[in-house]
């Protein structure tokens, strides 16, 4: 061998993601240098003594090694707190009618523009640390709790800046079209017309929109006018992906694969047509059962038929002030199967394999294979079927994000 490698890892048990199943693997190894690995099989297969492999031999104990786990569904930037709304909500308000009296989104867009950009950080950094103690390396954060050029792009650079801090892969996604702000009020199409000719190209130039998405549902905006705005984002290079057909069918889940998305989200309502039309363009279905049980919903994503149809489905918090204050993937993970009835192999690849696909990033992260990212994480846990299994199990033991061991705090 021409080069030693920088670190072996050895463990007891590891599951790769690299296949349709958890892609076990007994007395397991993997080598990693300059950040990718380099070697993923059995102890008994490597070409050498240990020692003579690598700079620095690692052996675990105990436990499994599976990929850092991957949030493709988060909004964790934003100021302000909304518990309130859980309690009105407990108490018969719904989540449309706390929005109609200018709770929800706008509530949390109030908070956020006030906000400075440090105390933007100062509040969401926890968050971003939560999932990394829960065995996040990579997770996405969108924007759209600012409405206006000034605040998105507060929100964005904020989020590009979690990733530099923790040391986390952070994908940032542009989700100007979350809701209409005030001063828009009544101008729907104006504010959609403002957000594709100026705010979208301005923050793609500044390189901060990695994907655009956009909330396609009645009390937010029609697949008619969201059309353009996917149209700009595409002609950018920029993917796009959808909230879809969360509390109606109203086209979202086809609209997004009409882009070829990179995923449909939510989709409780979506039917057999936009189901069809997701397989077609290989679009990922974004699972988020912490939206469905915080909102006491009662009609769940057409899980069977997504199965049936080969549309690959992935699992994430949505967490946001409002919908889904879920802090850890595992917990959502543990939902998917209990709630919607997915397989716990369904879930864990919803976290690793096809969570990268709903980012685009299937090449580099998501499963353990020579020549990917060392995104690693380790787990007092025998068997992958444990991290759907518990609420609140034991936090990830570490986690490595190209290689480099994440501070867990
Ligand atoms: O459920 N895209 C829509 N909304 C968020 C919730 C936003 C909120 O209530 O603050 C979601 O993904
Ligand atoms: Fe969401």
């Amino acid at each position: 061998m021409s080069e030693l490698w920088d670190r072996l890892i050895l463990a007891p048990s590891v599951a790769t993601a690299d296949g349709d199943g958890y892609g076990l693997i007994e007395n397991g190894a993997i080598g990693i240098h300059n950040g990718l690995i380099s070697f993923v099989g059995a102890q008994s297969a490597l070409p050498g003594q240990p020692q003579l492999l690598a700079r620095e031999v690692e052996e675990l104990a105990d436990g499994l090694l599976t990929p850092a786990l991957i949030d493709a569904h988060t909004h964790l930037v934003f100021a302000g707190r909304r518990a309130d709304e859980f309690e009105r909500r407990l108490a018969g308000e719904s989540y449309a009618q706390i929005a109609a009296s200018g709770g929800g989104i706008r509530a949390s867009v109030a908070a956020t523009r006030q906000a400075s950009a440090e105390e933007l950080l100062r509040i969401s950094l926890p968050r971003a640390r939560a999932l990394a103690a829960d065995g996040v390396a990579t997770l996405e954060i969108k924007s759209g709790y600012g409405l206006d050029l000034e605040t998105e792009t507060k929100q964005l650079r904020c989020a590009r800046q979690i990733g530099k801090i923790t040391g986390q892969r952070v994908c940032t996604t542009f989700l100007g079209a979350h809701a209409v702000p005030a001063e828009f009020k009544g101008r729907p199409d104006d504010y959609l017309e403002m957000l594709r000719t100026q705010v979208l190209p301005t923050l793609a130039e500044q390189g901060l929109v990695d994907a655009i998405d956009a909330y396609c549902e009645h009390l937010a905006f029609s697949t008619e006018q969201l059309r353009p705005l996917f149209q700009a984002a595409v002609n950018l290079g920029i993917p796009v992906k959808l909230h879809a057909d969360q509390l109606s069918d109203c086209g979202g889940a086809a609209l997004a694969a009409e882009f070829s998305g990179l995923s449909a989200d939510h989709i409780e309502y979506t039917g057999a047509s936009g189901i069809e039309a997701m397989a077609n363009a290989g679009t990922v279905a974004m699972i988020l059962p912490g939206a469905y049980v915080v909102l006491g919903e009662t009609t769940r994503p057409p899980i069977a038929a997504l199965r049936k149809a080969g549309v690959d489905m992935a699992v994430a918090t949505d967490l946001n002030p409002g919908s889904s204050p879920l802090l850890s993937v595992r917990a959502a993970m543990h939902l998917a199967c209990a709630v919607f009835g997915m397989t716990p192999t369904e879930s864990f690849l919803g976290t690793t394999k096809n969570a990268a696909r709903a980012l685009g990033l299937q090449e580099q992260t998501g499963s353990l294979c020579v020549g990917m990212s060392a995104d690693l994480a380790w787990w007092a846990l025998d068997h992958p079927v444990e991290l759907s299994y518990w609420l609140g199990g034991p936090p990830a033991k570490a986690v490595w994000c190209r290689g480099i061991r994440l501070k867990l705090s």
